[in-house]
């Protein structure tokens, strides 16, 4: 059986909570897209951690954890998030990284300051778009590389190269030496060093033996790099259609591709963002929902429950069904409201446009619901048993969205989740 978690809006739906729920009963998780852009926040055993490329497999004891090829790799991040998750559990999480899985090294950061992309288009200055650009333009440095030091620190030294011809002024890139940037990956890579080969046979064996496989997406659909609000996206593929090529197994069999929505919509970063309410609901949503971003701390911008773009995101992701997460913040107001079209030009349109400047002239069209005043909604394990206005929400999500709504997450805790299907 495998699933996989996918992002239905901007990122930040709740992707981490659900993946450490389900990664209990899988033997393997695999992380598939992007790097330490990411920030899911797992509770554990009643600590709390803000993940980043370790996938949630490495809190339970008898699950893989795998990193596959289409992911870039901070070693100095992942070593930190093995030590702090090995003191916390007990063990050495068992992590396997491909070795086709290329790194991002210390100027990644640097040229994305340099180019000035974190201020343009809010990127989370992790060095995610250069390591993605190294590897297309084929002077990238993979996981592999560390295995045989004489290849690293050639690759190195033919980047560096050609960093310090194209930035001949700035000290800090006339600084870089391969040798001492080879030394220092080996030495961040130990805890995994032994463990980096052919990720994508593993998961292939997996999946033959019919084992409990988790793939566990990062971001969300909207910032896909080709089915996003292009230019405001990641580097990445973030949907479903990106699994196969990040993993290497062409038409993976993965029958249950959980689509995971917040009850509102929030984005961090620059880009449009038809149904954000930059008023007293928006700041109300945002302290109630405590949305500060995981990586970079920014506060997220809120609004309400986009259905276009979710519908847009179910679709181009074969979701067969939706976590909706957060359904408790949405209490305590006497009504909600939901965007079922837009505006454009005077017509009203019900696709998501392809284009993001396109998408930031949409004015949402909604459609008001109930609202519910309910303080104890935290506490309810049966649908039945939530507030009706609650559950007419839920429906008219999966009336929405044509999918059904088998999870429902009405708080941070693994416990406040309401199975409905599983
Ligand atoms: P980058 O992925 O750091 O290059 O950032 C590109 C855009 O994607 C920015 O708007 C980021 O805020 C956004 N982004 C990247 N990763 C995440 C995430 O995990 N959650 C929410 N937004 C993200």
């Amino acid at each position: 059986m495998a699933t996989a978690i996918l992002g239905l809006q901007w990122g930040d739906e709740g992707k981490g909570k659900i993946t450490h729920l389900l990664a209990r009963r899988a033997d393997m998780v695999v992380r598939f897209n992007g790097g330490p852009n990411a920030g899911h926040t797992v509770i554990d055993r009643g600590k709390k951690f803000g993940t980043h490329l370790i996938p949630a497999g490495a809190f339970y004891p008898d699950t893989m954890s795998v990193l596959a090829g289409g992911v870039v790799i901070d070693l100095s991040i992942l070593r930190e998030e093995i030590d702090a998750i090995a003191e916390h559990v007990g063990y050495s999480p068992d992590v396997y990284v491909a070795e086709n899985a290329h790194l991002i090294l210390p100027y990644h950061r640097l040229l994305e300051e340099l180019e000035g992309s974190g201020s343009r288009f809010g990127t989370t200055r992790r060095g995610i778009g250069p390591a993605y650009r190294d590897k297309a333009m084929h002077i990238g440095v993979r996981a592999g590389d560390l295995l045989r030091p004489d290849v690293l620190q050639q690759r190195l030294q033919w980047r560096i190269d050609l960093l310090q011809r194209m930035w001949p002024d700035v000290t800090e890139v006339q600084a870089f030496r391969a040798e001492e940037l080879a030394a220092n990956a080996i030495e961040q890579a130990q805890p995994i060093l032994e463990s980096i080969g052919d990720a994508s046979e593993r998961i292939q064996a997996a999946l033959r033996a019919e084992r409990n496989v988790l793939f566990e997406g990062a971001q969300g659909a909207l910032l896909d790099v080709d089915h996003g609000s292009y230019p405001f996206v990641t580097s990445s593929p973030t949907t479903f259609a990106g699994l196969g090529q990040s993993i290497g197994i062409p038409v993976p069999d993965v029958e249950e591709r959980l689509g995971i929505a917040k009850a509102y919509t929030t984005r961090v970063g620059a880009g449009p963002f038809p149904t954000e309410l930059s008023d007293e609901i928006g700041e109300r949503l945002q302290q109630a929902g405590g949305e500060y971003g995981v990586t970079t701390g920014r506060p997220r911008r809120c609004g309400w429950l986009d259905g276009v773009a979710l519908r847009y995101a179910v679709r181009v992701n074969g979701a067969t069904a939706i976590a909706l997460t957060k359904l408790d913040v949405l209490g305590g107001f006497d009504s909600l409201r939901i965007c079922t079209g837009y505006e454009l030009d005077g017509r009203v349109v019900e696709r998501f446009p392809l284009s993001g400047e396109v998408v930031n002239r949409c004015r949402p069209i909604y459609e008001d619901v109930a609202g519910w005043n309910d303080e104890t909604m935290d506490t309810v394990r049966r649908f039945e048993n939530l507030p009706a206005a609650a559950k007419a929400y839920v429906d008219r999500v999966e009336a929405i969205a044509g999918v059904p709504v088998s999870i429902v997450s009405i708080g941070p805790a693994p416990e406040q989740t309401i199975m409905r299907s599983l």
